[in-house]
Parts: C-alpha cells; sequence; structure tokens
C-alpha cells in the first residue's frame, strides 16, 4: 500500500502524517510518501522572490513531516512539487505514484478559521484519484 501525505509545515498536516505512520505500520508493509507544493505564479511582480521563499517554506514542511515519521519509525519518501495550484500538484503526484490513499489535513496554514475543513483538503476530496482520508483536529 503506498500512502500520500500532503504538507504544508502546519500542525494539521503533522498530525496527518502521524495518523498515515500508524496506517502504514498497520498495513506493512507499506510506503509513505510526503509531498509539500510550493506555490510558483511566474507572472506575479516580485515572483521569483516569492518563489524562492514558497520553496524554502516547502522544503521546511517536508524536513519537519519527516521528523515526525522517523519519530513513528517509519521511513518517508519526499517529493518537492512546484506549480500555481497545490491541489493540482498534488493530484498529479498521487497519479504519477500510484498512491493508494491520500492523507490530509483538515486545516492548514490558513489555521482556524470558521470553516472546518480547508479549501485544498476540500479539492483534493474532489478531484483525487484515490480515497482520501481528512485528518480532523478536536477544535
Ligand atoms: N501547499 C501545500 N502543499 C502540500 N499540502 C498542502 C498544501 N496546502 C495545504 N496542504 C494540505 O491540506 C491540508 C489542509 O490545508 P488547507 O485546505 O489549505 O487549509 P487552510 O485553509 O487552513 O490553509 C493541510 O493540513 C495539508 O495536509
Ligand atoms: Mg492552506
Amino acid at each position: 500500500m503506498k500512502i500520500l501525505v500532503p504538507v504544508d509545515g502546519s500542525a494539521y498536516s503533522l498530525k496527518a502524517v502521524e495518523t498515515a505512520c500508524d496506517l502504514a505500520k498497520a498495513q506493512a508493509p507499506a510506503t509513505l510518501v510526503l509531498t509539500a507544493v510550493a506555490i510558483q505564479i511566474p507572472e506575479l511582480e516580485e515572483g521569483v522572490y516569492i518563489a524562492e521563499k514558497m520553496k524554502a517554506q516547502a522544503e521546511i514542511a517536508l524536513a519537519k513531516a519527516k521528523e515526525v515519521a522517523q519519530g513513528k519509525g517509519v521511513t518517508a519518501e519526499m517529493i518537492l512539487a512546484i506549480g500555481a495550484s497545490p491541489v493540482d500538484e498534488i493530484v498529479q503526484v498521487a497519479r504519477d505514484q500510484l498512491v493508494d490513499l491520500i492523507v490530509i489535513g483538515s486545516r492548514g496554514l490558513a489555521g482556524k478559521t470558521r470553516s472546518f475543513l480547508g479549501s485544498t483538503a476540500s479539492q483534493v476530496v474532489t478531484y483525487s484519484p484515490c480515497s482520501v482520508l481528512v485528518v480532523k483536529t478536536q477544535d
């Protein structure tokens, strides 16, 4: 079984990593793939500067997620994706990697808003080629 966890550096996404690790261990042999999408919009003024910042942020998100997985005794593959839409990139990675399940946080960097389900999570549920587990937190 191959499990994909999209991470943005938020505590919500790290909780999704923990849940995915528990599943991976229960479903052994399983592969865990972590992906962070660095948003890049080339036509933006200041685009290059923003792209570098986004890439650095995505790298940090991946490093944090890998550390959480290691703490759970699970080794993970990491994919840094770059594109204008996190949803499109996540769905593409799921297709390319022949993923069986996506485990995603219900919220992300926007944090606690009135919405109980972030737009990235919601659209991944809609467009994913495979099953999606949305990990919710008690708040
Ligand atoms: N740029 C991104 N790259 C990879 N995963 C992401 C990205 N943005 C969000 N996610 C995933 O989607 C989950 C929900 O985030 P999101 O829907 O963007 O909520 P919010 O609106 O609170 O930011 C995150 O916990 C993470 O698992
Ligand atoms: Mg977000």
